[in-house]
């Protein structure tokens, strides 16, 4: 893992908390991607050492999910593509601004409302690998129970309305890309993320898609499930069936402890967001109210120079 905690990959199950990172910022235009390297000479000097990420492997061994997911598609998929991920992240972020922050942090920053800045995609897919890998589990699949299950019968009208407009998703990304459920609990305009489904219906799932490496923090939206159609994801067991790799995923090995106790932290964090809102306005609400009992004594002296003009 990282040299510190502050630049640890941090769980998938604690995204969205980086909005409240003491220090955080939105500010994307001061960042420095060009490596400063007086400051790392100091900071060697001083016997710091440069945080950076480190791999984090599967919840499971590589051949827990065979035969449905090939240990030597773990051997590629994690031990090469997810490695080569934290590897170039880490090359791109020391003794950058980015250095020391947390993933989601970086991911925000360098989406720059689409506009991408050069870490994005190795950040993004530490982040959405970690992620994928925790969606599933040995003997999974099959139907949620409980809070996850009537939610999905509430938004999508059924369990099987569900998976077929998730596998529908997950087929139809054009190349390289990602199928998403997410809990939808969004204000538009939250800092850096660019919401493209304004819509008064929060508190909701939904499902999406995204290309390359964008994933749904961007959008300010809580990721809760995802399943990864790079062709590097299913072409060692599956070539180019793509639909068959969706069916099994879903079927077999879905993680859906994982995906309920992503709704629940989601859940609270909205309701935490809308407390310290609601704690925001009534604070500014007060500070108007100071300025308001102000206001009279000038009022009169105004009135009292305007009724002189008149007269
Ligand atoms: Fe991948």
């Amino acid at each position: 893992m990282a040299a510190t905690a502050a630049t640890s990959i941090s769980s998938p199950l604690k995204c969205g908390l980086f909005s409240s990172t003491p220090g955080f910022s939105w500010s994307t235009r001061s960042l420095q991607f060009k490596k400063n390297e007086r400051q790392n000479a100091r900071k060697a000097s001083r016997g710091v050492i440069t945080a950076k990420f480190d791999l984090k492997p599967p919840p499971y061994p590589l051949d827990a999910l065979q035969p449905h997911m090939s240990r030597e598609t773990f051997e590629y998929h994690w031990g090469k593509h997810h490695r080569a991920y934290v590897d170039n992240l880490n090359k791109q972020i020391v003794g950058t601004e980015l250095d020391g922050k947390i993933l989601e942090e970086i991911i925000l920053l360098t989406y720059n409302k689409g506009d991408l800045l050069p870490p994005f995609n190795n950040a993004a897919q530490v982040w959405n690998h970690t992620f994928f890998w925790e969606s599933m589990k040995p003997g999974g699949g099959g139907e949620p129970s409980g809070e996850l299950l009537n939610l999905i019968n509430r938004d999508f009208g059924s369990f099987e309305a569900f998976a077929k407009e998730f596998k529908t998703a997950a087929a139809t990304q054009f190349g390289s890309g990602w199928a998403w459920l997410v809990y939808k609990a969004n204000r538009l305009g939250v800092g850096n993320s660019v919401n493209p489904r304004p819509s008064e219906e929060d508190k909701k799932l939904e499902i999406v898609k995204s290309p390359n490496a964008v994933n749904p923090l961007v959008w300010d939206y809580s990721p809760l499930l995802t399943i990864d159609v790079w062709e590097h994801a299913y072409y060692l067991d599956f070539q180019n069936r793509r639909p068959d790799y969706i069916s099994i995923f879903l079927e077999k090995l879905v993680s859906w402890e994982a995906v309920s106790a992503r709704l629940e932290a989601a859940k609270a964090r909205a309701a935490e967001r809308e407390r310290e809102e609601e704690r925001k306005k009534n604070e500014y609400e007060d500070d108007d109210e100071v300025v308001d009992n102000s206001e009279p004594s000038e009022l009169y002296v105004e009135s009292d120079e305007d009724d002189s003009a008149a007269d």
